[in-house]
């Protein structure tokens, strides 16, 4: 049987086909890179945009920035289909620019759809392009590891900004810190399901 979330997350892929989002950016692209893993898990992680290797496959984080998410999942006890990862910007930008201000705006909306439709307890930004529409104003130095709330709309969600693993990838401080950044997060997922537990508590559970 094909889940209910599945047939929801092929339709935002559709939608941003059909809408014809950064068209400049789908021309040249192989693949539009939508996201893996488990569309049931409690982390989503989210990059900035696919590189050349996840434009030629259209799978996200499998070149070298990939490996080391891996071997970061594997030291916090996971494995890469226990979460789903995804990028703000869903199509290779050219020769692996930084994503533009108005890209990014762009698949915004797509990317909010996709995680009304996972529900994670946490939303993981790798770097500071995703960070910035999650938390704006701050600044990755100074709140990385710390889980944020965030209310959208209706729905409340908790935020980990954590440095992007290419840029941690050779720097030694920066690639410790993202380390011990990420060891925090099956914690911080046993904190949040047992506040949810509690508040649950003599109630029916509405997921
Ligand atoms: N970097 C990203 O931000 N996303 C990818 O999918 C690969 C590298």
């Amino acid at each position: 049987m094909v889940d209910n979330k599945q047939i929801l997350l092929e339709q935002i892929k559709a939608d941003i086909v059909n809408n014809n989002i950064c068209p400049n950016l789908a021309k040249q692209a192989t693949n539009l890179v939508m996201g893996d893993g488990n569309i049931n898990a409690d982390i989503v992680l989210i990059g900035e945009a696919p590189g050349k290797k996840e434009d030629e496959t259209g799978l996200p984080f499998i070149g070298a920035a990939g490996k080391f998410l891996n071997e970061m999942l594997a030291s916090a006890g996971m494995v890469r289909s226990d979460v789903y990862i995804t990028n703000i910007v869903k199509y290779r930008p050219p020769e692996n620019r930084d994503p533009k201000p108005e890209e990014k705006e762009a698949f915004w909306p797509y990317l909010v759809r996709q995680l009304d439709v996972i529900q994670p307890q946490i939303v993981v930004t790798l770097g500071r392009h995703s960070m910035e529409y999650f938390l704006p104003g701050f600044k990755i130095s100074e709140i990385h590891g710390q889980p944020k709330r965030k209310t959208f709309g209706d729905t409340k969600i908790v935020v980990v900004p954590l440095y992007h693993p290419a840029a941690a990838l050779y720097n030694g401080s920066m690639r410790a810190t993202l380390i011990e950044d990420f060891n925090k997060l099956p914690k911080i997922i046993d904190i949040l399901k047992n506040e949810k537990e509690n508040t649950n508590y003599g109630s029916t559970k509405t997921r």
